[in-house]
């Protein structure tokens, strides 16, 4: 795994971006994997950004989220549907039938969560998974004791993610309970990981994650088992690394190592 800490905010969305864009010159017709929430707004701005000044590609990229609440129409100013279209899909190039959602409003959910896999294993799997993390550890919606080798399904939101995410909403009592959610195996198949992070609300969780035993306690924690995964911290989420010099060293020395 590699830690990259940030200096602030901006930061950490400019590296995580500059992943992004390395994995679609490598690959244009890359898929990608999506997370919403507050985390990646200033990576898709980015995004945006080197779409609009240098022409930034996404015509044949296709693009899965990992996650949705139930009950929420794809127009409801909280989806991960609205928040998708809004922040990132309306402004890049990427054509509306390669973008993938999971459905909070689907009439068969297990039937719902068996095609979305299908169609990651269809499209060739997922390139580079995008995550936050939540502040009591979860990846997608993956809350605590969730298995390591699920797959996407229906889950019941933690009270703390419920407190977490009620800020988006007028009142508590309409924060879904439900969620569809890739599991933490779909997101373990994807060939690469970048977990972003940001402020002191998020240090706990993402010293858990990064340097905790791998627990289903705490689902980032999977990311350990991932070969090629990157965390994307700023300093406030990098409070309670205990080998924050480490990794700083190790950023730090990253263009003189050897490369073959
Ligand atoms: C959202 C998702 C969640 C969030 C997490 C952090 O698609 O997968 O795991 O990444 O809840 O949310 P923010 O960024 O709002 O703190």
């Amino acid at each position: 795994m590699e830690v990259i800490i940030q200096p602030n905010y901006d930061q950490m969305s400019k590296i995580a971006a500059q992943i992004v864009v390395e994995v679609l010159n490598a690959k244009p017709n890359a898929v990608l994997g999506m997370a919403t929430g507050s985390t990646p707004l200033g990576l898709y701005k980015e995004l945006v950004r080197l779409h609009q000044k240098d022409q930034l590609d996404f015509s044949r990229v296709t693009t899965f989220n990992l996650d949705e609440y139930v009950g929420l129409p794809v127009n409801h100013p909280q989806s991960y549907h609205y928040f998708m279209h809004e922040h990132f899909f309306k402004h890049v190039n990427i054509p509306p039938q390669n973008i993938n959602i999971p459905s909070g409003t689907t009439s068969n959910y297990p039937a719902f969560c068996e095609w979305y896999e299908q169609r990651i294993a269809q499209c060739g799997g997922i390139d580079l998974q995008i995550l936050g993390i939540g502040s009591d550890g979860h990846i997608a919606f993956n809350e605590p004791t969730s298995s390591m080798s699920s797959r996407t399904r229906l889950k019941t939101l933690s009270k703390q993610t419920i407190d977490d995410n009620a800020r988006f909403f007028e009142r508590r009592e309409d924060v879904p309970v439900y969620a569809i959610t890739m599991g933490v195996g779909t997101i373990l198949d994807a060939r690469k990981l970048i977990l972003i992070g940001s402020g002191k609300a998020k240090a706990r969780a993402i010293a858990q994650a990064v340097e905790g035993p791998v627990t289903s306690m705490v689902t980032a924690s999977a990311i350990q088992l991932h070969r090629d995964a990157v965390v994307i911290v700023d300093r406030e989420a990098a409070a309670e690394l205990t080998m924050r010099d480490y990794y700083e060293f190790i950023y730090a020395a990253k263009p003189s190592a050897p490369r073959s």
